[in-house]
């Protein structure tokens, strides 16, 4: 399958001089779920902003589908379009990314502004409010949503413009249960239907249940291992040394022992 998106040794530093990614290089395939994790602050969230041409690498080069994407490529307003309508970014934060004063407003803004017919958006933003159960959401101000709410406007914000690639950071935070579940089971039908998913988390649990390729950021910013999922959940002393996995202080009446977390053990088919 073809590179859709490619990183070639980028590093990235704010402010020229808080470090956030060094020398990363991977490739994600078309039609692929990749995962890239690591511990707070080891710059998953600034990857995904270079990724989708917010941020530009001090050095290094990111492509999409073989062209370079750089301050220069994107003045040219016709690649700026094309580059824009391909990717899709749903932010850690929803409250960076909503700010429409309705929830159908939100959801009509991408395709009105990619020069859509009003009729065409409508009709995106109807079949994005039923498969995301948010219909009855559609004429409430989006800052009175709870945050669960406000993730799953925030993606609709995204699939009603369509986009080949989607770069989800943090999928699950701040969901429950049912709708990690929710969430889980729709970037599966995304993904079926043949988009290509980058996400972050710290969540193996979510390595888990993707069993997609996977990148590890080490917390000096660099790519500590890229593999499998199964092979990067079965290294112990990776996952410890990356502090995706911790042991802790765990009491039985009097006595107390360490152990890793419980749900550590993944399940293998
Ligand atoms: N606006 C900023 N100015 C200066 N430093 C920043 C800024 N944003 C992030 N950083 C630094 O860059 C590094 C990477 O941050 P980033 O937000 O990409 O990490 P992350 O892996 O997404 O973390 P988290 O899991 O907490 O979301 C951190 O050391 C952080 O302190
Ligand atoms: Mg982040």
């Amino acid at each position: 399958m073809e590179d859709i998106v490619q990183v070639e040794n980028i590093s990235y530093s704010y402010v020229q001089k808080h470090c956030a990614l060094s020398d990363i290089s991977f490739s994600v395939k078309k039609g692929e779920i990749f995962s890239i994790i690591g511990s707070n602050g080891c710059g998953k969230s600034t990857l995904l902003h270079l990724i989708s041409g917010l941020l530009f690498p001090d050095s290094g080069k990111i492509s999409f589908k073989g062209d370079a994407i750089t301050e220069d490529s994107l003045k040219d307003q016709a690649f700026n379009s094309y580059f824009r309508e391909s990717i899709g970014y749903v932010f850690q934060n929803s409250d960076n990314q909503l700010f429409c004063p309705t929830v159908l407003g939100e959801l009509i803004f991408g395709p009105l502004q990619m020069g859509k017919t009003s009729d065409i958006a409508m009709e995106r933003a109807e079949a994005v409010m039923k498969m995301l159960n948010i219909d009855c959401l559609r004429d409430r101000p989006t800052y009175m949503l709870s945050g669960g709410e406000k993730k799953r406007v925030a993606i609709g914000s995204i699939l009603t413009m369509n986009p080949d690639v989607l770069l989800i950071d943090e999928p699950m935070s701040g969901l429950d249960p049912k709708n990690r579940s929710f969430l889980i089971e729709l970037i599966f039908q995304l993904n079926e239907a043949g988009k290509t998913i980058i996400l972050t988390t710290h969540h193996l649990e979510l390595v888990d249940h993707f069993q997609s390729r996977v990148a590890v950021l080490s917390e000096q910013h660099r790519i500590e291992r890229i593999g499998n999922a199964e092979e990067i959940l079965a290294d112990t002393d990776l996952l410890i040394k990356t502090n995706l996995i911790q042991e802790h202080l765990h009491r039985h009446g009097n006595i107390s022992h360490k152990h890793l977390p419980s749900n550590f053990l993944f399940h293998r088919h």
